[in-house]
């Protein structure tokens, strides 16, 4: 065996980096897995004790990777899309459809599972349902009080508060199924995110250019606010901060703006219709690449401004007073 070969073997066999891992599921929208590899970097010292529930888990899969799942470099959540044409002017979510049959290929299992699950779109429980990384998924919207016994859960995971308009009660409802020294797990995205953006250039750059990089995804988060608020909302529901880790900061928030949302339906469109090896092909080239530009920055204090900024983004661990 020659020398190179025996150093491409010992590549291979390396577990793959966090930041691969989430390429491999959402390479197409490389900035969406560096964030999402951000935020599992930093509930990485939380352990998830069981009873746990994974509030708006969507298909799962973030959760999954986190707690050290992977899939076959053949899997990604981009194989199994719909409403690719509405997407870019009605805002259709493509991820809100599940195929018959559509089987991910898991190569490793995480040592632990969520007992509890929940999600407002059927088609997302569905996919997370194939995972078999929760013991029970509820359909549910967290507008509205949710169908747990109080003191039901000891780790409470949730990182799409800001989607919730009904948002006092639904912190309140996290201090209800929290038992007394359990642990709520609160991704929660900050106001500060609106100026991360070009839109103070709109003299310039107009606003249908702005449009079309928005894609109106700031302004559809009811509950998006600043730190202050979030802390008077967790005080005014009795939860105590145990924690507050920030880990997106202004500069990684504007590379996130700037990303491929925009050409994200063409390019799954173009992914899609290619022939199954050459689709491979070219996704490992491009999570190489993409895992070389992206490593540096995958760092939760990595931020170009020269004055200190708010960052996008903090995870609070709280419990109930
Ligand atoms: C950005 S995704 C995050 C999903 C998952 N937690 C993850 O990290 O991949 C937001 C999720 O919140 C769900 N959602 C939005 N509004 C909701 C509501 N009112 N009640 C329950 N789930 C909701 C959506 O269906 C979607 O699956």
């Amino acid at each position: 065996m020659s020398v190179t070969q025996i150093e491409s073997n010992t590549r291979q066999a390396e577990p793959s980096s966090r930041l691969q891992r989430f390429l491999n599921c959402y390479w197409l929208r490389p900035e969406n897995a560096f964030w999402m590899s951000l935020r599992s970097q930093a509930l990485e010292s939380h352990p998830m004790t069981g009873p746990s529930i994974d509030l708006s888990c969507g298909d799962g899969v973030f959760s999954f990777l986190h707690a050290g799942g992977d899939f076959s470099c053949e899997y990604d959540v981009f194989q199994e899309v719909g409403h690719l044409d509405d997407v870019r002017d009605a805002f259709a979510d493509m991820f809100d459809h599940a195929s018959v049959g559509h089987e991910p290929e898991i190569t490793n299992r995480p040592d632990s599972k969520f007992d509890v699950g929940t999600d407002l779109k059927p088609n997302m429980l569905l996919k997370a349902c194939r995972l078999d990384f929760y013991e029970c998924l509820v359909e549910h919207d967290h507008n509205l009080e949710m169908p747990f016994e109080n003191d039901a859960f000891q780790t409470v995971h949730c990182n799409s508060a800001y989607w919730v308009q009904n948002i006092d009660q639904f912190m309140r409802e996290l201090r209800r199924i929290t038992r007394s020294g359990g642990r709520i797990l609160l991704s929660v995205k900050l106001d500060a995110m609106r100026d991360y953006t070009l839109n103070s250039h709109r003299d310039k750059l107009g606003q249908r250019w702005l449009d079309i990089i928005g894609r109106g995804r700031i302004e559809s988060w009811p509950s998006l606010c600043s730190d202050e608020t979030w802390k008077q909302r967790f005080k005014s529901a009795g939860l105590d901060i145990v924690s507050r880790t920030p880990f997106i900061t202004a500069t990684h928030a504007h590379i996130w703006d700037i990303g491929l949302r925009p050409i994200a339906p063409l390019l799954v469109r173009m992914a899609n219709a290619l022939e199954e090896h050459t689709r491979q092909e070219i996704k490992s080239d491009w999570i190489d690449l993409l895992s070389e530009l992206l490593l540096p920055l995958h760092d939760a204090s990595f931020n170009l401004a020269p004055q200190k900024q708010e960052p996008a983004e903090i995870l609070y661990e709280l419990t109930p007073n």
